[in-house]
C-alpha cells in the first residue's frame, strides 16, 4: 500500500527575532537580524521543499520571571528581543507562491475588529496564503503592557477567546463572496444588500460590524492552535484547522491525536479537517557520528547554560525557578501560565527539566538523512498523521539547507510528503491531504 501523505511545517521558535547569533554559522549580516533576510532565505528553502506552513512564534514583553530580573533574558536573547510578526509575513510573501503564512496575533492583546481586519488584510495582499495562530497570552508581564496587573484565569481566558474566535469568523462573512460589483456604469461598487453588520454583544466584546473590507480569498483563513491543557484542546478542536503540541513520544502522540479528532466529532466537524502536527527538532549530518557530535555539544552547551532554559519555565509559567535547588524533585506547583508544560515537570528535577526544554527532548531525530527520513516515515505511520512541525530556536542558513535541501528531498523520494503545490490557497493544500 501507498505511503499516506504527512505535513511539514516550520515553527519560527522565539519569533522575529535574532537566531544563531552565539553559534559558528552566524552569518555576516548577523548584527542585521531585525532585517527580513535570514527569514526570507528560510521561506524560499521551505518552499522548494513544499512545506506546508511556517508559524511565527510572538509574545509582547521583555520577561522578568527569573530572578524578578529581565537579565537574563536580555543576556541570551531568550524570548525577546522580538518585532512584529505581521510585518514579517508581508516581506515573506514577497518572495513564496504558495507557501502559508501564520502570525501569532494574541486574544489577549488584540482587539477582535482590529485583528479581523489586520488577518483579512493579509490574506488579500497574500492572494489566500495566510493564517492566524490564535493564542491566549499566559505571561503576566505581557499583561502589564497592556492595562493589566495578571493574565485573565486560565479557563476564563479560553472562554474569551471563545467569544473572541466567534466574532472574528463572523467579520470575516460579514460581506458575501459575491458583494463588490464593480460596474462603473451603475454606478455600484458594492452592493450593499450583500454586506452585513455583525451587531456582536457579548460577555467581553462589542462590535457592530461589518468589516470594512470585503471577504478575502480564504474566506476564513488557516486557524491554528496549541492549547495543551484539557480546556485548551476543547478549544483548539473547535476552531483550529491546523494543531500544533509537543508530544514526548509516540504513544503520547497517538493519544493526542485521538483525543483532539474526538473532541472535533465531538463538536460537529470532520476530524480529518483538523491537521495535528508535531514539533520536532531534526539534526542531520553526512554521517551518524558526525550528528550525534552536533547533538553532544549542543546538549553540552545547554547544561552549560543552565539558567537559559531556566528562565524560559519561568517565562511559561510565571514561578521563579531560581529558588528551587537544581537537583531535587519539584514540588506541587499552580500556574495560570502553560498548565500542560507545568504538569510534565511537577516531580522532575529543574536541571532534568532544563535539559530535555532544551530540544525538547524525547523523540531524537538526530542521524543521516536516511536515518532521520526513516525514524519520521515509521512514526507517521505509527501515529496515523498528520505531520511535523521543525523547530530550531537558533537557526543559521547551513541549517536551513540541512533541512530544506537535505531531510524532506528524502521524505519525498519516499513518497511521504508533498513534491508540487496543488491547490491555490494555504487551506486548499492543507486540507488537499
Ligand atoms: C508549538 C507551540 C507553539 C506555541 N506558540 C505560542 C506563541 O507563539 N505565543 C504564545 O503566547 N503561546 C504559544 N504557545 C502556547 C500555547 O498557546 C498554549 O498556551 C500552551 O500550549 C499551553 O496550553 P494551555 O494554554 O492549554 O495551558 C505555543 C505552544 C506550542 C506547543
Amino acid at each position: 500500500m501507498a505511503n499516506r501523505q504527512f505535513h511539514l511545517s516550520w515553527f519560527l521558535s522565539q519569533g522575529y527575532g535574532p537566531k544563531g547569533w552565539r553559534g559558528q554559522w552566524p552569518g555576516s549580516d548577523v548584527a542585521r537580524w531585525m532585517m527580513p533576510d535570514l527569514f526570507l532565505d528560510l521561506a524560499r528553502g521551505m518552499e522548494r521543499a513544499c512545506f506546508d506552513y511556517m508559524i511565527i512564534e510572538d509574545s509582547s514583553m521583555v520577561p522578568y520571571q527569573y530572578k524578578g530580573s529581565h537579565d537574563t533574558y536580555l543576556q541570551y536573547a531568550a524570548s525577546t528581543p522580538k518585532l512584529d510578526p505581521a510585518v514579517l509575513v508581508t516581506h515573506l510573501a514577497q518572495v513564496t507562491k504558495h507557501l502559508g503564512l501564520i502570525p501569532t496575533l494574541s486574544t489577549s492583546e488584540y482587539p477582535p475588529f482590529l485583528l479581523a481586519r489586520l488577518v483579512n488584510t493579509l490574506d488579500h495582499t497574500t492572494e489566500g496564503r495566510v493564517g492566524w495562530n490564535c493564542v491566549t497570552s499566559s505571561n503576566d508581564g505581557a499583561a502589564q503592557n497592556y492595562g493589566h496587573d495578571t493574565q485573565y484565569p486560565h479557563e476564563e481566558r479560553y472562554d474569551r477567546a471563545e467569544e473572541f474566535a466567534d466574532l472574528v469568523t463572523k467579520l470575516w462573512d460579514a460581506w458575501e463572496p459575491d458583494a463588490v460589483v464593480l460596474d462603473p456604469k451603475t454606478p455600484m461598487f458594492a452592493d450593499g444588500s450583500k454586506v452585513h453588520a455583525v451587531n456582536h454583544e457579548g460577555k467581553y466584546f462589542k462590535c457592530r460590524g461589518p468589516l470594512n473590507a470585503p471577504r478575502s480569498p480564504q474566506g476564513r483563513p488557516v486557524i491554528c492552535q496549541a492549547g495543551g491543557s484539557p480546556r485548551g484542546q476543547l478549544f483548539a478542536s473547535r476552531w483550529a484547522d491546523t494543531i500544533i503540541t509537543d508530544a514526548s513520544n509516540v504513544a503520547e502522540m497517538k493519544q493526542y491525536r485521538a483525543d483532539v479528532r474526538a473532541r472535533a466529532a465531538a463538536a460537529g466537524r470532520n476530524p480529518d479537517h483538523v491537521k495535528v502536527l508535531f514539533l520536532a527538532q531534526p539534526l542531520v549530518d553526512t554521517t551518524m557520528e558526525a550528528a550525534r557530535e552536533r547533538r553532544r555539544l549542543a546538549r553540552e552547551d545547554a547544561n552549560g547554560h543552565l539558567d537559559m532554559q531556566l528562565s524560559t519555565m519561568s517565562r511559561l509559567t510565571n514561578i521563579d525557578f531560581s529558588q528551587f535547588a537544581l537537583d531535587e524533585p519539584l514540588p506541587e506547583l499552580f500556574t495560570n501560565g502553560h498548565k500542560s508544560s507545568l504538569a510534565k515537570w511537577i516531580g522532575k528535577t529543574p536541571r532534568e527539566v532544563a535539559l530535555a526544554q532544551s530540544t525538547k527532548a524525547g523523540i531524537d531525530f538526530t542521524g543521516t538523512v536516511d536515518h532521520v527520513a526513516g525514524m519520521m516515515q515509521d512514526i507517521m505511520e505509527e501515529v496515523g498523521g498528520d505531520g511535523f512541525l521543525f523547530f530550531n530556536g537558533t537557526f543559521d542558513r547551513r541549517y536551513i539547507i540541512e533541512i530544506c535541501d537535505g531531510l524532506v528531498p528524502e521524505l519525498q523520494r519516499r513518497g511521504l510528503t508533498r513534491t508540487e503545490y496543488t491547490h491555490k490557497t494555504f487551506k486548499e493544500n492543507l486540507m488537499a491531504f
